[in-house]
């Protein structure tokens, strides 16, 4: 199976690249459909992976402040790959966020058929609109090919990135007491790579089952990590005080992915991993 990702400089990026090592990434802007049409020719990919995209530094509060540039990389690039894949009979793979929904969706939890609800940040307005097309393209036109599109939910691990979510977390000194769901990466990539295997097409929530705050991760990071780490309660009325633009705060199921068989653990029990892990390269 060659594969071929798109956006391998990143943090997710990185990790495909960890997980499938003979993988190519040719540093190609995906909104260049000739660079992209040359890099698919010359490397005739069985699989493409876009993990381009813009998601601001240091946060989303960037991409409001930079739309042209947030466009051309969460939406006319990824429908570049969608014409330039489909011409090819490609199958790809496209990562989405969690982050265009706000609530529990009545305890329920958001699922994929459930169209998106958050409208506060121009990244998740950029999410929606891009996923809202990519999903009526589970096969290209003459049947081959299709997108997978994966969705996920602030993701955390037990690295000292700066991108991963516990990182975030301890650089602030009031963090949300609303709980959310998430995604452990290294049970993400173990769930991408059997529905990548499966040619699986159309859109999956990938996240831990259960729901978590951020408020408690800092909790448990203080209990095994830090107990130096000092912090506050942020609360939902307090946050455009420290934020440009509005935070998604969601709760979405995962059944899809549970009903192909696959299993991500406890959202609570893959945080105390990755601070253990996050503790065993601090100390
Ligand atoms: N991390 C999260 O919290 C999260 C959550 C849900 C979904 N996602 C999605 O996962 C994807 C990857 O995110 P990430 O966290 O890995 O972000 P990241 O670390 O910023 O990596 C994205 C990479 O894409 C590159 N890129 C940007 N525009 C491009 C373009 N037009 N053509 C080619 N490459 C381009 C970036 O390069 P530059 O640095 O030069 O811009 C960067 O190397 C995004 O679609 C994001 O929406 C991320």
């Amino acid at each position: 199976m060659k594969i071929l990702v798109f956006g391998g400089k990143g943090y997710m990026g990185q990790e495909f690249l960890r997980l499938f090592p003979n993988a190519v990434a040719p540093p190609v802007d995906i909104a260049d459909c000739n660079a992209v049409a040359v890099a698919l020719d010359a490397e005739k990919p069985d699989v493409v992976i876009n993990a381009a995209g813009k998601t601001g530094r240091p946060n989303i509060d960037w991409c409001e402040d930079h739309k042209e540039e947030t466009v051309r990389a969460n939406i006319t690039g990824p429908l570049v790959l969608l014409d330039e894949c489909a011409k090819r009979g490609i199958y790809w793979v496209h990562l989405g966020s969690g982050c265009v929904y706000q609530g529990d969706n009545g305890g329920k939890g958001f699922s994929e058929e459930d169209a998106p609800n958050f409208r506060g940040s121009f990244y998740s307005r950029t999410k929606a609109a891009c996923d809202e097309i990519l999903r009526e393209f589970p096969a290209g036109p003459d049947g081959t090919g299709g997108v997978l599109i994966l969705r996920l939910r602030m993701p955390f691990d037990g690295s000292l990135h700066e991108r991963n979510l516990i990182s975030k977390l301890t650089k602030y000194s009031r963090v949300l007491g609303t709980e959310n769901s998430l995604t452990y990466l290294p049970d993400f990539f173990a769930a991408a790579k059997v529905l990548i295997e499966r040619r699986k097409t159309g859109m999956y929530h990938v996240v831990n089952p259960g729901v978590i705050s951020p408020y408690r991760i800092m909790e448990l990071y203080r209990e095994l990590v830090d107990p130096r780490h000092t912090f506050e309660r942020l609360t939902l009325g307090e946050l455009s005080q420290v934020a440009k633009a509005g935070r998604s705060n969601c709760v979405l199921t995962n059944e899809k992915l549970l009903s192909e068989g696959i299993k991500m653990r406890p959202v609570e029990t893959a945080v105390k991993e990755a601070l253990s892990a996050v503790a065993g390269l601090k100390s």
